[in-house]
């Protein structure tokens, strides 16, 4: 349905430009959900944005394609884009209460949506997705963003997002700065919604949340695919040295045990190491790591595991 090919972009700052994401190919199978996972900075948010045609000002598209069905999205213009948007994607992120216009009811910012975009305002389909995300409609039609909760809000907006009936929705840190509780109820309303066949795309750091949610795991370091499988696969048997440091060092995942991180940091993005991206923290590098670049193949991008 999307499918990414060796994409690279760069943020242009004075000096030397910023190379986010290298060569990434990545497929995102229908009704499936792909979760993005790699610590901060490892080019999450710069791959959503590049298939939503959301990259900041500064984003400079070095190479590959976003293909969407076959039509490369970084060749359309801002028109196609923004119906893209909202009729074949939606996006939930991080800050529900930005999203929200705090001087209108959020019943009315769900119609407006609707007659926005040239889709029929269905006040039925409003009170059905509300009540899917478990609000109750008569409550929250008429109130304001701020006479609800933060979780609340949140909700109402993955109500909103799916209001145009979207094939893909993007969910970018969809519960950080909400309290745990609430957070795993937005992961069950979540996987009641990937019930209903929706193909989607999580980006979180709740490791639990995506061995709960996700069919797919694609793990990037310092915007490159280090490892590409099964949820499954990831959690039980990851092959990567970083995705084995990644999924040992998450509180709940692994017995409960929280294990000590990769030491060091990532690799300054202004000037990337020749070799493999990981060398620098990897416990298991030899001469070899250092002289190429592994290529992803068979789902992971390691010398070691060929
Ligand atoms: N507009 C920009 N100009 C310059 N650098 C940027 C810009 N946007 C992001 N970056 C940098 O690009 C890198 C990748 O950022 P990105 O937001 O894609 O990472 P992320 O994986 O989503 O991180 P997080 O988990 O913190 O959200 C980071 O080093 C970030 O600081
Ligand atoms: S290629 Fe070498 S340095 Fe890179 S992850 Fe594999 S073993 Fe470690
Ligand atoms: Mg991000």
């Amino acid at each position: 349905m999307l499918s990414i090919r060796n994409l690279s972009i760069d943020y242009e700052l004075p000096g030397a430009p910023l190379s986010v994401l290298r060569d990434v190919t990545l497929d995102f199978p229908q009704g499936q959900v792909t979760a993005l996972i790699g610590e901060s900075g490892s080019g999450k948010t710069t791959l959503t944005g590049a298939v939503l045609g959301l990259l900041s000002s500064n984003a400079r598209v070095r190479g590959g394609q976003v293909l969407w069905k076959e039509e490369n999205l970084l060749r359309q213009d801002p028109e196609r884009l923004r119906q893209f948007r909202w009729r074949q994607a939606s996006v939930v992120f991080q800050a529900a209460q930005g999203a929200w216009n705090p001087s209108l009811t959020i019943g009315a910012q769900m119609l407006d949506t609707c007659l926005d975009h040239g889709f029929p305002a269905h006040a039925q389909r409003r009170e059905q997705l509300l009540k899917q995300v478990r609000l109750t409609p008569e409550r929250v039609i008429s109130a304001y963003p701020h006479q609800l909760s933060g979780g609340m809000r949140q909700r109402a907006l993955i109500a909103l997002a799916l209001m145009l009936e979207p094939e893909l929705l993007i969910l970018d840190e969809p519960t950080t700065a909400l309290d745990l509780i609430t957070q795993s109820y937005i992961f069950d309303i979540l996987s009641e919604i990937h019930q209903t066949g929706l193909t989607m795309i999580l980006v979180t750091h709740d490791l639990a949340a995506v061995a709960r949610l996700a069919d797919r795991v694609a793990v990037l370091y310092a915007g490159t695919l280090v490892e590409l499988d099964t949820a499954q696969e990831i959690f039980e048997n990851p092959r990567h040295p970083y995705t084995q440091v990644l999924i040992r060092s998450a509180p709940g995942v692994h017995g409960g045990e929280v294990a000590r991180g990769a030491e060091g940091l990532p690799p300054d993005l202004r000037d990337r190491p020749r070799g493999c991206i990981f060398a620098s923290r990897c416990k298991e590098v030899e001469e070899r790591c250092r002289a190429a670049s592994p290529p992803l193949e068979n789902g992971v991008a390691c010398w070691r595991r060929k």
